[in-house]
C-alpha cells in the first residue's frame, strides 16, 4: 500500500492525524508528546509517525506550505489510508486586535485560492471546520484556563505579493488571520467526509512589525499541540 506521496504501509496510520506544514516539527512533536512513536512515512522527507498520546492512538505528518502541498497529504490520508480526522497545527499572521502569541481556532477561511471552485462548478464553498472538533478544543481550553481566539482566516496563496489591500479587506472582514492552507483542508474534509479543523499560533502581525522570538515560538507551538492532543483525548474518550 502506498501513494504517489505517502509509502506508509496498511494500518500505519492512525484514524486521527495533526498536520504541521514543517515536517522536522512533526518529528518534534512525535519525540516529545508521543509514546512509542515509529516513523511511517519517509517519502519525500515529508516525515509522518504514529504513536500513542495518553493511550490513543494519533499520528502527526508535515503536510509542507500551502494548499496544493496540504490537500495532496490530507486526500491521500483520507481516501487511501482512511483517516477520519486532520487537525492542522500551524502559524498564522495576525490582523487587528490579535497579539503574537494568541491562539486561534479557524471558524471558517476564506481564501485567494481557486481549489475549492475547481471542485465546485466555479461557485464559493463556505470552507468552514468540523463543530465537533472545535467544541472538543473550546471545552478543553476552558477547562484548562486556555484564552482562545476564534473566528475567520484567510488562506493565501501569495507568502509574497498579491493582493495590495488585503490588510484592510481582512480588517473590515473581521478576520483574525493569514495563513496558507486551511479552506483547501476545509473544503477537501467536507467533500472526503472527513473532519477538518485548523488551530493556530500566532506568529508574526501583518500590520506591525512583529515576530514571535524563536523561544517564545516554540513555547506557543507545545502549548498548541497540548492544548490539541488533550482535546482529541477527551473527546474520543
Ligand atoms: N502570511 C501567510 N502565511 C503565514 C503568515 C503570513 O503573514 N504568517 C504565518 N504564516
Amino acid at each position: 500500500m502506498s501513494t504517489p506521496h505517502i509509502d506508509a504501509g496498511p494500518g500505519a496510520i492512525a484514524d486521527t492525524v495533526l498536520l504541521p506544514g514543517d515536517p522536522l516539527r512533526a518529528r518534534h512533536i512525535a519525540d516529545t508528546f508521543l509514546d512509542g512513536a515509529v516513523e511511517v512515512n519517509a517519502c519525500r522527507n515529508m516525515l509522518g509517525y504514529t504513536g500513542r498520546y495518553r493511550g490513543m492512538r494519533v499520528s502527526v505528518m508535515g503536510s509542507g506550505m500551502g494548499i496544493p502541498s496540504c490537500a495532496i497529504y490530507a486526500t491521500e490520508l483520507a481516501r487511501v489510508y482512511g483517516v477520519r480526522r486532520i487537525v492542522r497545527i500551524g502559524t498564522c499572521g495576525g490582523v487587528g486586535d490579535v497579539e503574537l502569541g494568541d491562539l486561534l481556532l479557524a471558524q471558517a477561511a476564506s481564501t485567494d485560492s481557486h481549489f475549492n471552485r475547481l471542485q465546485f462548478g466555479g461557485h464559493d464553498l463556505a470552507a468552514c471546520a468540523d463543530f465537533a472538533l472545535m467544541r472538543a478544543v473550546v471545552d478543553t481550553a476552558a477547562a484548562q484556563g486556555i484564552g482562545l481566539r476564534i473566528g475567520g482566516v484567510f488562506s493565501t496563496d501569495c507568502f509574497y505579493g498579491g493582493d495590495p489591500d488585503l490588510t484592510g479587506r481582512l480588517l473590515q472582514h473581521r478576520i483574525l488571520g493569514v495563513e496558507m492552507e486551511s479552506a483547501g483542508l476545509y473544503g477537501l474534509a467536507l467533500r472526503e467526509g472527513i473532519q477538518a479543523l485548523s488551530v493556530l499560533t500566532v506568529s508574526d502581525h501583518l500590520q506591525r512589525d512583529a515576530h514571535m522570538p524563536a523561544a517564545q515560538r516554540e513555547q506557543g507551538l507545545s502549548r498548541m499541540v497540548a492544548l490539541v492532543l488533550d482535546s482529541l483525548g477527551a473527546w474520543a474518550a
